[in-house]
């Protein structure tokens, strides 16, 4: 074997050994680990609208968005959504992962502070990282400790040499919390920092008509104080793409400098059409949307009263702690037998092992009764659950 790959294999058996060995398996089970959190992947009128739309022609967009890869489809979407979270422009990219790691890299460079919250997604850690900027991570929604390192910079840097950027998700994606956003607003309005917020995770579910968890804790007029707002396609819309919301001068510096935006494939056309309908569908499900927040609070309920821990969750995003790599394995294994599809979620991905429990507008409460029971007959089986 040559030296490359005895050293990929020691790298293997080291993650093995550790019990973080990843494989990518088929789904089977109830659904309690997507990000399908309106159900629309598999929604009868998304499908029928699929259907209506596959003599669109040609299949693939053939080439970049600045090359022949543009469609009016994209256009028009973009223009929806941007009036949609009233703002002044979108910018719809391949995925979530590209639009936060394509966006920090064009606006941060070497002579920029970067300041993220320490769970932020690896999409935005690695933006900052390919930047070159300093990064500065204060603790998890610790917006007192984000204070304290923004004075720090001012005492550095007083003539304000350096660009600050503060970058935080709206909601979790690991942990299911949210930051203080009306303390973050008067923060930006004390510091003058650009901030970008990534509603990966709320877009569909918080917020009038599902405009998102900023729409629910702000102003209008705060809300389009913040520089940039990053939205996934791949979550509450059940399909797949990135888009930034910012101002017409913003997308255009994006658009010419933005290089995951300029050297890669434009999004398959059907994307963007298939969009516009998913976003008509979102924001008519207010029911849905009560219906899941009822979900999760019967399910929260139900776990503590059962002894187990969780984290201080207010979402669907329900991330349930144990004790170690090998019990999470366990209890996701066991789970999967069960025919309840929860995953468990490890090291490097977030500090502690969990079970990341993500509640859809498609289970009923029969489901959330199946999930505790099994739940509670596991951890007779193991002897050693997750214990508050
Ligand atoms: C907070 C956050 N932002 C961005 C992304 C990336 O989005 P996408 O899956 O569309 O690439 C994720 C993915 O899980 C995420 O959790």
């Amino acid at each position: 074997m040559s030296h490359h790959w005895e050293e990929i294999k020691e790298k293997i058996d080291s993650i093995k050994e550790k019990q973080l060995f990843r494989e990518t398996k088929t789904y089977q089970g109830i659904d309690f680990c997507s990000n399908d959190y309106m159900g629309l992947a598999t929604n009868a009128r998304m499908l029928e609208c699929y259907r209506s739309l596959t003599d669109l022609y040609p299949f693939g967009s053939t080439a970049s968005r600045l090359v022949r890869g543009n469609y009016d489809s994209m256009n028009m979407f973009e223009t929806e959504f941007a009036n949609f979270v009233n703002g002044e422009a979108a910018l719809l990219v391949a995925n979530g992962f590209v639009a936060n790691f394509g966006l920090i890299d064009s606006i941060a460079a070497s002579n920029c502070y970067v300041f993220t919250d320490r769970l932020n997604h690896a999409s935005i850690l690695d933006g900052i990282r390919i930047s070159g900027a300093k990064k500065k991570y204060y603790n998890h929604l610790d917006l007192q400790h984000l204070q304290t390192l923004l004075d720090k910079a001012n005492a550095e840097d007083p003539d304000q040499k350096y660009k600050r950027i503060v970058v935080t998700e709206s909601l979790f994606s690991m942990d299911g919390d949210s930051p203080n956003f009306p303390k973050l607003l008067t923060l930006k309005k004390q510091y003058g920092f650009v901030l970008v917020v990534d509603e990966a995770h709320a877009l569909g579910v918080y917020g009038n008509e599902g405009k998102g968890i900023l729409f629910r804790d702000l102003s209008l007029e705060d809300i389009q104080l913040i520089d940039y707002r990053v939205y996934t396609l791949g979550k509450s819309f059940g399909l797949e793409g990135g888009i930034i919301v910012t101002k017409q001068l913003g997308r255009d510096h994006l658009v010419n400098v933005m290089r995951p935006f300029i050297f890669s494939t434009a999004p398959l056309p059907i994307i963007s059409k298939l969009a516009m309908f998913a976003l008509k569908l979102l924001r008519s499900m207010e029911s849905e949307r009560f219906h899941l927040l009822e979900l999760t609070r019967e399910l929260k309920q139900s776990l503590v009263t059962n002894g187990f821990a969780i984290t201080n969750t207010e979402s669907h995003i329900i991330p349930l702690l144990l004790h170690s790599e090998a019990e999470a394995m366990a209890y996701g294994k066991r789970l999967q037998e069960m025919g309840l599809d929860v995953r468990a979620i490890r090291p490097p991905t977030v500090p502690t092992p969990r079970l990341r429990i993500s509640l859809n507008a498609k289970l009923t409460r029969e489901d959330i009764n199946s999930l505790v029971s099994a739940l509670v007959q596991i951890r007779k089986e193991y002897g050693s659950g997750s214990f508050s």
